[in-house]
């Protein structure tokens, strides 16, 4: 599944809200807090670890999970150590999707995918999760608000695509090239979508609709 949308459409909300219904759940956290994204998952039942395989479920009985490598800097970092510890904790995410790919049957969700594949080099670790994990069992959720800085298999091999209003035109029509025959409908359609409203494409039947999450009283509170 792909989600994509400018800044406060919604993207987190309804992620958070659709990846429950897969049983192994790990989100990629790339900050070490952040309110809107593990606030909602904790409240389901996520942990949060900072390091983390697959098959630890068998002994922690962790099914929902926020894995969320720190980044780990000094007060008065040098450029090298930035570079250094970006490194690292790109190293993290890569052994772990590794061995997702080993372990199959997770459902990863991706809140920013520009950032992890392009700022921290995991394009192919992703491509290999894109192009072979649909026969392991293996589900990538991504969202972004920049279309055209993600690799293509996120569009590709989405069965899925939800799509908030995209007002730059070019974004638009990266994010909705990609949907088949549907392309010059949801191209128009999310040029003039209302706030928090979307389009869902389903690929394989061809079909769209237009929805949008229904907040219950405690989040309406918190928006
Ligand atoms: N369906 C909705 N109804 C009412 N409010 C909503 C709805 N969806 C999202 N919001 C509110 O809009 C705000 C932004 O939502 P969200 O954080 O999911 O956006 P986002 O697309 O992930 O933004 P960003 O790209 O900055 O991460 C939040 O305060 C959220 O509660
Ligand atoms: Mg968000």
């Amino acid at each position: 599944m792909a989600i994509v949308g400018m800044t406060g459409s919604g993207k987190t909300v309804i992620a958070t809200n659709i990846i429950t219904i897969r049983d192994f759940v790990v989100v990629l956290g790339t900050k070490s807090a952040d309110d809107s994204l593990y606030g909602p998952l904790e409240a389901q039942g996520f942990v949060k670890v900072e390091s983390w395989d697959p098959w630890e479920w068998r002994e922690t009985g962790h099914k929902r999970v926020i894995f969320a490598p720190p980044l780990e800097l000094s007060d008065e970092p040098t450029p090298k150590e930035v570079d250094q510890a970006i490194g690292d904790q790109a190293d993290k995410f890569r052994t772990a999707l590794v061995q997702i790919f080993k372990a199959g049957g997770w459902c990863v969700y991706a809140d920013e995918i520009a950032y992890l594949t392009n700022d921290l080099g995991l394009a192919s670790v992703f491509n290999l999760l894109w192009l072979q994990g649909r026969s392991l069992g293996i589900t990538i959720v991504s969202a972004t608000q920049r279309p055209r800085s993600v690799p293509l298999n996120t569009f590709q091999m989405a069965e899925w695509f939800i799509l908030y209003r995209i007002a730059d035109r070019e974004d638009r029509r990266r994010a909705s090239e990609l949907t088949g025959p549907l392309a010059p409908v949801v191209f128009e359609t999310a040029g003039r979508l209302p706030r928090h409203e979307f389009a869902a494409v389903h690929k394989s039947t061809d079909s769209i609709l237009r929805s949008r999450v229904q907040l219950d009283e405690r989040e309406r509170l918190a928006a």
